[in-house]
């Protein structure tokens, strides 16, 4: 699969740890559909929530690596986890060393951009223990909006309780309302879902948190973020396309991923293929 000359190929890559970078996808593919993409997810050595930084570090970067060699021209980290532990060092080590003409974003700052408004007081952070252990969108919004305060809370249960198509079930509802509980004692205004999965629960998580408290979808904002930086970078040549491709590749078991992926997208994928991102 990967292209042997390493050119671009007008290509938009999507990454995630698994399949919930779909909840964002999904947004690209009704915001900007005329782009060829290619949705990697690493499947196999999910969840990245739970591994050390020098180890998402590590995996995000052999994603990373696998597709710019196939052609893609800006990559997106759908991954909270991977954006917050690996995306600084690959943007600011890895791209200028040996891709300096490619880019590669995350999510958090979109996220933290739209959020760091001063209408609000106190906000919430749901995330991997990992994201949450960075204080990714805590640094984040205090740099934009200092006064706000921002109260996280990791939710490690929720993942894979997803991944196993465990959303609607009523012990995830209960498991929900545990962790969303401090947050709302603390009567915040609003509550960032730092994590890919996490819109998979949304209708759940806004009846828990009130009317009071908004609780937008992140695959929205980070697809409007994604609009704008294609127009202010003509440099990257990204140009639209009729019959754009769409590619779906992951680590793991590719019939899996396309059961629970075209329920999660809400379309048909026309294939999905097994990849090898690593070198083990
Ligand atoms: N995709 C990850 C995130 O957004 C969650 C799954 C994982 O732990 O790998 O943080």
């Amino acid at each position: 699969m990967p292209n042997k000359n390493n050119e671009a190929k007008n290509i938009i890559g999507v990454f995630d740890s698994g399949l919930g970078g779909l909840t964002v996808f999904k947004h690209f593919l009704d915001s900007l559909p005329d782009y060829n993409y290619i949705y990697l997810g690493d499947n196999a050595r999910l969840p990245y929530g739970e591994k050390s930084p020098e180890t998402i570090y590590e995996y995000t970067r052999e994603a990373v690596e696998f597709l710019l060699e196939s052609g893609c021209n800006l990559i997106i980290i759908a991954c909270n986890t991977a954006s917050a532990q690996a995306l600084r060092k690959i943007q600011q080590e890895y791209l200028p060393a040996h891709w300096p003409e490619r880019r590669v974003l995350g999510v958090i700052r979109p996220l933290a951009e739209h959020f760091a408004n001063p209408k609000f007081k106190k906000i919430g952070v749901i995330g991997t223990k990992s994201t949450i252990a960075a204080g990714a969108y805590r640094t984040e919004i205090k740099k934009l909006s200092p006064q706000i305060k921002v109260l996280e809370k990791n939710a490690p249960l929720l993942v894979p309780l997803i991944e196993e198509g465990w959303a609607k079930k009523p012990e995830t509802k209960m498991i929900l309302k545990k962790y969303l509980h401090p947050l709302k004692t603390e009567q915040i205004e609003a509550l960032i879902l730092g994590c890919t999965h996490y819109p998979f629960l949304l209708p759940e998580i806004k009846k828990i948190m009130g009317k009071n408290v908004e609780v937008p979808d992140p695959g929205e904002i980070i697809a409007a973020s994604l609009i704008s930086y294609l127009t202010k970078h003509p440099e990257l040549e990204l140009k639209k396309t009729k019959n754009a491709s769409r590619q779906y590749l992951t680590t793991d078991n590719p019939r899996l991923f396309k059961e629970l992926g075209e329920k999660f997208l809400n379309q048909k994928m026309s294939k999905v293929s097994q990849v090898k991102i690593s070198e083990l």
